[in-house]
């Protein structure tokens, strides 16, 4: 069904592994046209809590682009190209449960790019991070030189893109690159962790957060935030959580 990833649903959690290993999971064209099947249309409307995204085999994440297709890009391909990986990504950093990263290994330019729409990044303890574009005389395309300087700061990302430097999960989570560090074999079982805690809050509250953050790196972020807040009043869940608060128990969420 997917040329390039592995999709397994388990516990209303899908995982979805980029499936390279030999290119290091490198992100081709039949890679972007699986996750835009993937995020477009197949993940389930329903019942999801959340997303992982993870690299097959214990060496990569991703370690960027795939190189090789760049060697017939010219201008006018090299702009669609760069548009496309952006779309996929921002259809990623706006999905509406929360997608998180599950860095096991490199994590290199176009694949540090897609950890940072992710929402969250956990990290094993020898993934290693770098915009390198640099090194190849292009610069980072789908969307890394504006996440990075949002995770990190303007100073750090120029730093980091400028020299092409390959930071350590630990250096990268002191930036606030990466949410938490562990153990390389721990990296999926901490991502689910994760995503079991958030799996137990309002539905709702947490689609309008992830919505109304990422709306404050557009324009109108506190224009949104406050739009949220008004959506989320009307909602059963909204009276729930302030009844179950007030009765001292734990509210039953309906995800309406
Ligand atoms: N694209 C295509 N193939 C890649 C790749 C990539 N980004 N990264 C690794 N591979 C392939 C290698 O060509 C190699 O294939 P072969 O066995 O057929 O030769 C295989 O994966 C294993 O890689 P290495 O032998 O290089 O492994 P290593 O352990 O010696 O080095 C590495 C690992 C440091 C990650 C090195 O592979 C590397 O530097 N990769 C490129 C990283 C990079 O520059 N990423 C940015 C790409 S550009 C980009 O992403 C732009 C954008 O934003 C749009």
């Amino acid at each position: 069904m997917y040329k390039e990833v592995q999709l397994v649903i388990q516990d209303q959690i899908a995982i979805i592994t980029i499936n390279r290993p030999k290119a290091l999971n490198a992100l081709n064209t039949d890679v972007f046209t699986d996750l835009i099947q993937l995020f477009g249309n197949d993940l389930p409307k329903q019942d999801l809590r959340g997303v992982i995204i993870t690299g097959s085999g214990n060496k990569a994440f991703v370690a960027g682009a795939d190189i090789k297709e760049f060697l017939t890009l010219d201008n006018d391909k090299a702009m669609a190209l760069s548009q496309r990986g952006q779309d996929i990504f921002m259809t990623i950093e706006n999905f509406h449960v929360p997608v998180v990263a599950a860095v096991n290994g490199f994590a290199l330019g176009g694949g540090c790019e897609l950890a940072m729409a992710c929402h969250i990044r956990v990290a094993g303890r020898s993934a290693k991070f770098g915009q390198p574009e640099v090194n190849l005389g292009i610069i980072p395309g789908y969307g890394g030189t504006q996440r990075l300087a949002q995770l990190v700061g303007k100073g750090k990302a120029m730093e980091l893109i400028l020299t092409g430097d390959m930071i350590g999960s630990e250096e990268a989570e002191r930036m606030g690159l990466v949410n938490k560090v562990c153990d390389d074999q721990d990296v999926l079982e901490e991502t689910i962790k994760i995503l079991n805690k958030i799996c137990t809050k309002a539905p709702l509250a947490i689609r309008e957060s992830i919505s109304a953050i990422n709306a404050g790196f557009n324009q109108d972020g506190f224009k949104a935030e406050v739009t949220s807040f008004g959506r989320l009043a009307d909602s059963a869940d909204f009276k729930e959580g302030a009844l179950a608060f007030i009765e001292k128990r734990k509210p039953n969420w309906k995800g309406c």
